[in-house]
């Protein structure tokens, strides 16, 4: 199985992708992981892209479509992938048909999760992580019940106000229209993403249904 989350900052695609990934038993590719990783890691990839991170701007197309590709001949891939933040503009969702082309194999869906903006702000600013476990948390809407584990957890460096604003107007300018490259394929499927998490998980699985 071959699939893309695609949606807003803050759209909970990090929080249904363990789900997926676990439920189709293929590896979860998160594009703004790969690149937090490089960042902490201090590699030349993550000295380019970490200014543009905190800013809340994209990472230009060039690094992100040959880290993509490369990551998706591995062969934990080969079987399938849930790719998390990619593509997120026209040139990406192109270069990875004409990666996938190359392979012999296809993409079977695109999920898009649809929450209104008025809702990012609060989810993006009270996001919280486990730098252990990698586990999503929510200061309201999912906070950890370990103390242990609340005494642990960390702020990304782009969760800021200021940084959301920038990334949600990115999303508009230039992933927003993704979607209809994916909806001429015939292969998006569109989810409310308003909800508990449990609850948009049962849609996320409905919408796959049959796929
Ligand atoms: P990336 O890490 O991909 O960030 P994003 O797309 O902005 O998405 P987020 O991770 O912020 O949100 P999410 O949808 O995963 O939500 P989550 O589940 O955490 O990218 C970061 C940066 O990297 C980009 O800005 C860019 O600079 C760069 N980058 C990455 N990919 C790139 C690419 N392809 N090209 C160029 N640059 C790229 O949920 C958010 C919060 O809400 C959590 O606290 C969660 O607990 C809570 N929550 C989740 N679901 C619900 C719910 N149903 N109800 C209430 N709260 C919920």
């Amino acid at each position: 199985m071959r699939l893309i989350l695609v949606g807003p900052p803050g759209a909970g695609k990090g929080t249904q992708a363990t789900a997926i990934s676990t439920g189709y038993a293929i590896p979860h590719i998160s594009t703004g992981d790969m690149l937090r990783a490089a960042v902490k890691g201090q590699t030349p990839l993550g000295l380019a892209a970490d200014a543009a991170m905190k800013r809340g701007d994209l990472v230009p197309d060039d690094v992100v479509i040959g880290m993509v590709v490369e990551r998706i001949a591995a062969a934990d891939a080969e079987r399938g992938f849930l790719l998390d933040g990619f593509p997120r503009t026209r040139p990406q969702a192109e270069a990875l048909s004409t990666a996938l082309r190359d392979a012999g194999v296809k993409l079977d869906a695109v999920v898009l999760m649809e929450v209104p903006d008025e809702l990012i702000v609060e989810r993006i600013v009270g996001r919280r992580s486990d730098p252990v476990t990698g586990e999503i948390y929510h200061l309201s809407f999912r906070p950890a019940q370990d103390p242990e584990v609340a005494a642990r957890l960390v702020q990304r460096a782009d969760d800021t106000r200021e940084a959301c604003e920038a990334r949600l107007a990115k999303y508009h300018a230039e992933t927003a229209p993704i979607v209809p490259y994916y909806e001429e394929l015939g292969i998006l499927r569109r989810v409310d993403g308003v909800g508990a998490p449990k609850e948009v998980e049962l849609r996320v699985a409905a919408a796959l249904r049959g796929v």
